[in-house]
């Protein structure tokens, strides 16, 4: 492997995704928890809105404030992860600092931005730049990391979590390449099974095709690390209920996670052991229950499930359990691989 890989200088922080290209899967809600339950347990965590639809920044945030900062995010002092990008994308010129909103004690907002997706639409220009060993290329795709790197390191933050849009683009293919690991969240649906096959493939190619871009990448070029290990899986079973419905969907969790290890684990696997070290048990990270009736308390406060204020306390307390659970093991499989 080429020594130049790694070269971009990267703060400690332990930076994650939850990837499915499927849609609706639970990834923005599943990070708002696993986010306070870390924060829960002492740890510092900045949370990263890369989905221009920015549900997760509406999902913390007053709507008044969101309009107020994406009305504002073309100006000098901007708040989002665009104005942070802007000077690259008017000039090649370096980034801009932004300083992330604290939503809670130990839980750090990077805002998102609709205007995400220009960024987005020159990201092919930027891959081809790279291809074709362009300095401007290489600086594009590590924008965002280096952006998270400042804030990581200002913040004194220990995991970062990107917020993705649930699709096979350029932006989810260069943050990807940035994450020390990635975690798939699932629902136990036929179309779940399915997503598998090709979250694998497309993963599979995107790390073959970095390694090529960093071997001929001129010295000196930033450089994503372009090794997201996979940590687990998380089921989501929000839309089950009761008899029938529930039985179903214990034969599709079976498929799912027998998916998980064929379509992921293996398939990383072939281009190196470590990118997939898990066993079937050990990727298991959790198993989300339906907290339909905390989600408006959560959405309306913009907080974890168990942290809102009102409704049902034992179901409050169940979630803290779950999202605890979940929290304790990326902590130690992220120490440990
Ligand atoms: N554990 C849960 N219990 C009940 N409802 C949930 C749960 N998790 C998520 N939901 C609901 O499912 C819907 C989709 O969730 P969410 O927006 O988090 O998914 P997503 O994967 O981020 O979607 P997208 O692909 O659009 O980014 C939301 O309405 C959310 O409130
Ligand atoms: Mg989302």
């Amino acid at each position: 492997m080429s020594k130049k890989i790694n070269n971009l200088i990267r703060h400690r922080s332990t930076r994650l995704t939850l990837y499915n290209h499927k849609g609706g899967v639970g990834k923005t809600t599943l990070l708002v928890n696993i986010a306070s339950a870390l924060a829960s347990l002492g740890y510092r965590v900045l949370l990263v809105d890369a989905d221009p639809q920015c549900n997760l920044t509406s999902y913390l945030v007053d709507t008044d404030v969101v309009d107020e900062w994406l009305d504002n995010s073309d100006s000098e002092n901007g708040s989002t992860i665009w104005s942070a990008i802007k000077p690259f994308m008017e000039s090649y010129g370096d980034l801009n600092f932004v300083k992330p909103f604290e939503r809670q004690e130990g839980v750090y907002l990077l805002p998102g931005d609709i205007r995400l997706s220009e960024f987005e639409q020159e990201l092919n220009q930027i891959w081809v730049d790279c291809l074709q060993r362009k300095v401007r290329g290489f600086k594009g795709a590590s924008a965002i990391s280096e952006i998270v790197n400042v804030i990581a390191k200002k913040e004194n933050i220990d995991f970062v979590f990107y917020d993705v849009g649930p699709n096979i683009g350029p932006l989810n293919r260069v943050i990807l390449l940035d994450c020390d690991f990635f975690i798939i969240p699932a629902a136990c649906d036929l179309f779940s099974v399915r997503a598998l096959k090709t979250l694998g493939k497309s993963l599979y190619d995107w790390i073959l095709e970095w390694q090529v871009i960093a071997q001929l990448a001129p010295d000196n070029s930033l450089l994503l690390p372009g090794r997201p290990k996979y940590l687990g899986y998380i089921l989501q079973r929000f839309r089950m209920y009761g008899g029938a419905i529930a039985s179903q969907f214990a034969g599709y969790a079976g498929k799912v996670e027998k998916s998980t290890y064929s379509d992921i684990t293996e398939v990383l696997r072939r281009i190196d052991k470590d990118l997939a070290k898990g066993t079937l048990s050990q990727t298991k990270l959790g198993q989300v229950k339906d907290f339909a009736s905390l989600v408006p308390f959560s959405q309306t406060q913009g907080l974890s499930f168990f942290d809102v204020e009102g409704g049902d306390v034992s179901m409050k307390k169940d979630a803290k359990k779950e999202f605890q659970l979940i929290a304790n093991k990326i902590i130690s499989l992220t120490s440990n691989t």
